[in-house]
Order: C-alpha cells, then sequence, then structure tokens
C-alpha cells in the first residue's frame, strides 16, 4: 500500500480550527478506501511557537518539510501580535523553495450558496484562477534607502522570466482544455509597459499550440469589474502572482464564501512537497470562537489525494461537501447556518464514512 507522509502546519488563527477538520475528511477517506496510508505530523509552527521562542519557525524548517510528500496548511498571521510581513514569510518561502509555480484556485457556486449577486445558482459561476505562484511581484527584491527622512526610498523589484510566464500559462491551457476550453489572462499592459506586455508577448507566442482553447485577455481593474457583473463568462484565468491573489478572494466572494475556496500550491514535477491550503487567511476576527467554516480547508485535503493520484478520493470528498451543502442542515453561519466548525467537519466526516 503507498503511505504518504503529510507536514501538518496548522499555523494561526482559524487554521488551527479548519486544519483539523481537514484531517478529519482525510482519516475518513483513508478508511473508505483502504489503499493509501496517510502519516500526520504537526508542527505548532507560527505564534504558538513565536511564543515560545521569538521565531516562527525553526531555522531549519525548510529541510524538515522537504523530506514530507506534502504539506497541508492552515493560515499564516497574528497581527495583533507579529507584524505581517514577518509571519507570512514561510508561506512565501515555501511556495518558492519548493518551485510550488502552480496555484490553483476554484472557485463554483455550490448549491444550496447564496451568491452575494442576485440571480446566480448553482454551477452559474464557475471560474478556475490559475495562479503563478513562484515570482512575479512577491519575490524578495527590494529595499529601503534613507529610511525615516524625508528623503526616504522604497523599492520593489518584480521579475517575470519567460520560464515562469510560459509554464504558468501552459498549465492554465491544459486546465481549460478539461473545462469551459476559454482562458482569460489577466494582465495591466496598458500601465506595466515592460513586465505585463511581457505576459501578453508570451501569450501570443504560444496560444498556437492551443488552437482549440479560446483566449482573451483582460485588464485587471475591468476582470474585477467582470468577476461582479458578468462571472458567468470566465472560465479558466490566469494571473500573475499578485493579480491572482486579488481574483481569488473576489472569486470566493461571488461564490458565496471565502470559507468554500481551496488551493493548491503545486510543483507538478513532485520534486518537492506541493502544499495545500485554503484560500483565506487566519481570519483574526472570528478566530478562536469555533465558528469558521471548515469547508476550504476540507476541501483543499481534497485537492492533495488528488494531487497522490486518488481522483475517486477527491471526488468523494468533494461530493460530500456538495450534498451537505444542497441539504443546508449542518452548516457554519457565513453560508446561513448556525453550526459550529467542528460540528460541520464532523458531520462530513461521518457522511464520507458512509461511503464504505
Ligand atoms: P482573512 O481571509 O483571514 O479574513 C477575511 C474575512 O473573511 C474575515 O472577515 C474573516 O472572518 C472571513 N473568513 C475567512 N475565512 C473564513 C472561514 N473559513 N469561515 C468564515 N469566515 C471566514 O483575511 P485578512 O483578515 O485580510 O487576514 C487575516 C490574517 O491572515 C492576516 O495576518 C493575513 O496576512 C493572513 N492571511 C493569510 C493567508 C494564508 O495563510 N494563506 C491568506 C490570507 C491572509
Ligand atoms: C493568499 C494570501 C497570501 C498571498 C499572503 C498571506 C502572503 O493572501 O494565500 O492568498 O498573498 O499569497
Ligand atoms: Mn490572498
Amino acid at each position: 500500500m503507498n503511505s504518504y507522509k503529510i507536514a501538518v502546519y496548522a499555523g494561526d488563527g482559524i487554521g488551527i480550527e479548519v486544519t483539523r477538520e481537514a484531517v478529519k475528511a482525510l482519516k475518513a477517506c483513508q478508511e473508505v478506501f483502504g489503499s493509501f496510508a496517510l502519516e500526520f505530523t504537526e508542527f505548532n509552527w507560527g505564534s504558538r511557537y513565536y511564543r515560545e521562542t521569538g521565531k516562527i519557525t525553526p531555522p531549519d524548517y525548510l529541510n524538515t518539510l522537504d523530506g514530507f510528500d506534502c504539506i497541508l496548511l492552515g493560515a499564516v498571521g497574528d497581527p495583533a501580535n507579529i507584524p505581517d510581513r514577518i509571519a507570512v514569510v514561510p508561506l512565501i518561502e515555501m511556495r518558492q523553495t519548493f518551485d510550488q509555480y502552480i496555484g490553483l484556485r476554484p472557485a463554483t457556486l455550490m448549491p444550496g450558496i447564496d451568491s452575494c449577486l442576485e440571480g446566480k445558482e448553482y454551477g452559474d459561476i464557475d471560474i478556475y484562477c490559475v495562479r503563478e505562484n513562484s515570482e512575479g511581484e512577491y519575490i524578495n527584491c527590494g529595499g529601503r534607502f534613507k529610511p525615516g527622512t524625508e528623503d526616504e526610498v522604497a523599492i520593489q523589484t518584480n521579475i517575470h522570466t519567460r520560464k515562469g510566464v510560459e509554464r504558468i500559462l501552459r498549465y492554465g491551457f491544459g486546465v481549460a482544455a478539461k473545462r469551459g476550453r476559454h482562458l482569460t489572462l489577466a494582465t495591466k499592459s496598458n500601465a506595466l509597459r515592460f513586465g505585463m506586455t511581457f505576459w501578453d508577448d508570451v501569450l501570443e507566442d504560444i496560444k498556437g499550440d492551443y488552437p482549440d482553447i479560446t483566449v482573451d485577455k483582460c485588464y485587471i481593474d475591468a476582470l474585477c469589474m467582470g468577476l461582479v457583473q458578468k462571472p458567468e463568462f470566465y472560465d479558466t484565468v490566469v494571473a500573475s502572482n499578485m493579480f491572482g491573489d486579488i481574483i481569488s478572494d473576489l472569486a470566493g466572494a461571488v461564490t458565496g464564501s471565502i470559507g468554500l475556496a481551496p488551493s493548491g500550491n503545486v510543483n507538478p514535477e513532485k520534486k518537492h512537497p506541493s502544499m495545500f491550503e485554503p484560500v483565506h487567511g487566519s481570519a483574526p476576527d472570528i478566530a478562536g470562537k469555533n465558528i469558521a467554516n471548515p469547508i476550504a480547508a476540507i476541501r483543499s485535503g481534497a485537492m492533495m489525494l488528488d494531487h497522490f493520484g486518488y481522483g475517486d478520493a477527491f471526488r468523494l470528498i468533494e461530493k460530500t461537501v456538495v450534498d451537505t451543502l444542497k441539504e443546508r442542515k449542518v452548516l457554519t453561519r457565513d453560508v446561513g447556518g448556525s453550526a459550529s466548525t467542528a460540528e460541520m467537519g464532523d458531520y462530513i466526516a461521518e457522511r464520507i464514512l458512509k461511503a464504505k
């Protein structure tokens, strides 16, 4: 039997609460299928570790994680106690060091869920954001000159490499081929005349390799408007690191709740572990109250099983989530119910077990 070592990095705030529920669902799947074994190792990195040591993680944490098959992340960030620019470093470092260059961020309006947009029904909104996850606006390159003086200068550099842009676009075409056969590139080549025109050019260079996929380009500002005004139009959206970040919260909102939105940070070559995590953050406003929606975390766990090659297990979790939402019996408050995080997680895990 194949066995997988999973690093559980629950992190901060509701990350801890929702990851617990994702692990329950994964254990239930393991029992139902019996064809794979999941070995979970928990790390208390983040604000808990910071309180003990003054650091977010141990210095060799990347080496430690590299020995795992996958990472299940909850969320990072404890803005009341640790500056965010420090607290989120491990998240960005993991994506870049492990070359998790594909950011997978699906957003579908699920049954039984009200969009904040009127008149939308199950399946009307079905967007798959493919986010460049390893370079672009997020590289740690820049500095402050003459800090604290009136001559202070801040520089933050972006890089967009041909390798990086081409591989994410080609991956996006692959995703589009399995879906609605339409790819939208989020751009800003009217104002960002070097970086974003480069994305446009690479798209022009390669799109002929995918003759059955229609392509359009949309400026990120207009795309934000379009995702609200005509979300049905969009299928697969490829975006740079920061544009993909923005689109994914917006897509989460129009599909009912960011608490439903999963993600994968994937190294397709499997040279390093991939990481699966909800799109949302540590939500300090609701942390510790046992009211966060665990579905984004549970669905992220499902994406991890799909990454391991267990499509059936992925589909079982997705179906269980869909059935649970459709039923509208056990729901957290962000989607109109009153169940707790643990009640929702227990209910989904029990339903998965019934498939045995
Ligand atoms: P957030 O995603 O944590 O929260 C935004 C809003 O959505 C809040 O009102 C929150 O209550 C709600 N929300 C989020 N997840 C929910 C869930 N599962 N169920 C119900 N409601 C949910 O974003 P933020 O407030 O901008 O950031 C909080 C902290 O998280 C910051 O430190 C930020 O840097 C960090 N962050 C981390 C990640 C990550 O780990 N991947 C992602 C985003 C933000
Ligand atoms: C996300 C988050 C991160 C990002 C932050 C916490 C650095 O917003 O995963 O969407 O911008 O990628
Ligand atoms: Mn984000």
